[in-house]
């Protein structure tokens, strides 16, 4: 049997780890194991999203925790090159951009262990953002590269990579989505909430860029507390995000307006549910960019730059700050959002095709 380690760390990476771990599981010559290096620990960042997706417990948890960056990566490449030593997979998949994808490819490729990045190629040219210094490590050591769309490719081949390691295979964040579509749309998670369906903004931030300093948290909270005069809006807040609108005072701005719900993390169906029924989202999430294109909802992008543009390109994302937004809010209530399309091989089948990658290689070993 091939072992795969499949490495999870933080919320956005279990939705992309679920699919691949249960295909390979229906293989009868790949044993996936999943490490979690514990990057995330809240119920609701982890062990939620975890039993949404039919995940069983990790083989192997690292309980690395919050930190600094170089604390958090050192402190998951210690715990994994042990984890390496004892148990050598046959493969590393590392997915996304968070810290520990970094760290575990560096163990990998120091110890001679193909690794294989799932989302490869993705950048947003801004090397303040501590996702693309990961990304940027991440891919320049890797030995396979399954990248989601064309512009990976390019970034890829621009930064001089070997064509012979790309390996275009398509977004498998979509393939959750469908593997649980069902249970999605049973969720009603707008009903619980008093809402009605279509008839809400969904809103995430999370970026330190908009939520570490008063300066950038400050003029978002502002606009939301003034489209919340327009439709109800759902702030659902990542811990970090919680932290800054405490230490900057701007909790109860949000907290006490009767037009805005302010809630904690919410698991994977249940929020999947919120997305759906969404007449807009407005976030500076990665994947929810991408989910939106998926679903042909509007989507108001609260960042400078995306690492993924064909959402802009070909999706329904648009690239807006907190004195546009209200401008752009104002577009899609009219009705006159652009309609967009969805991606080639954004089709619910990646986690299929990396099987099938991994399968020829293994024979070709
Ligand atoms: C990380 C990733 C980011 C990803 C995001 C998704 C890096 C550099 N960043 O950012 O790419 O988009 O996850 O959520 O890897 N915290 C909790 N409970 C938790 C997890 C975190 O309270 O379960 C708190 C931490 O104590 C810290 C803050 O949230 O104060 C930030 O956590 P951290 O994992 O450092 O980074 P994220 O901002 O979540």
């Amino acid at each position: 049997m091939i072992q795969i380690h499949l490495i999870a760390a933080a919320r956005p990476n279990f939705m992309k780890v679920a699919p691949l771990y249960h295909a390979l599981r229906a293989t009868d010559w790949a044993e996936p194991k999943l490490v979690h290096t514990g990057q995330h620990y809240d119920h609701n960042m982890s062990n939620a999203i975890l039993q949404d997706l039919r995940v069983p417990e990790p083989d192997f948890h690292l309980g690395v925790g919050s930190g600094s960056h170089a604390e958090q990566t050192g402190g998951v490449m210690i715990a994994y090159e042990k984890v390496c030593l004892e148990n050598r997979p046959d493969w590393i998949v590392v997915v996304g951009d968070v810290n520990s994808t970094a760290a575990c490819a560096m163990v990998g490729t120091k110890l001679w262990i193909p690794v294989i990045h799932l989302e490869a190629g993705l950048r947003s040219g801004d090397r303040k953002m501590p996702e693309e210094i990961n990304r940027l490590v991440t891919d320049s050591i890797a030995d396979v590269l399954w990248t989601p769309s064309p512009d990976a490719d390019e970034n890829l081949l621009a930064e001089g990579v070997d064509a012979d390691k790309i390996d275009r295979i398509g977004n498998i964040m979509i393939d959750s989505f469908e593997m649980l579509r069902e249970g999605i749309e049973c969720a009603n998670t707008a009903a619980e909430l008093d809402l009605e369906s279509g008839q809400y903004a969904l809103v995430t931030v999370h970026r330190p860029s908009n939520v570490d300093a008063a300066e950038s948290l400050t003029p978002i909270v502002d606009a939301l507390v003034q489209a919340a005069g327009s439709l109800p809006v759902v702030f659902v807040a990542h811990p970090r995000t919680i932290n800054g609108l405490e230490k900057f005072s701007l909790k109860e701005k949000l907290a006490d307006n009767s037009n805005i719900k302010l809630l904690e993390p919410v698991p994977y169906m249940r929020f999947m549910s919120l997305v759906t029924g969404a007449r807009v989202v407005i976030t500076d999430s990665g994947g929810l960019q991408e989910e939106t294109t998926y679903l042909g909802i509007p989507c108001l992008t609260l960042r400078d730059n995306t690492e993924r543009p064909v959402t802009v390109s070909m999706g329904t994302n648009k690239l807006v700050n907190a004195r546009s937004l209200a401008e752009n809010l104002q577009t899609v209530l009219d009705g006159k959002w652009h309609k967009g399309t969805r991606p080639p091989l954004w089709d619910g089948k990646t986690a299929e095709r990396a099987v099938e990658f991994l399968a020829q290689r293994s024979q070709q070993q």
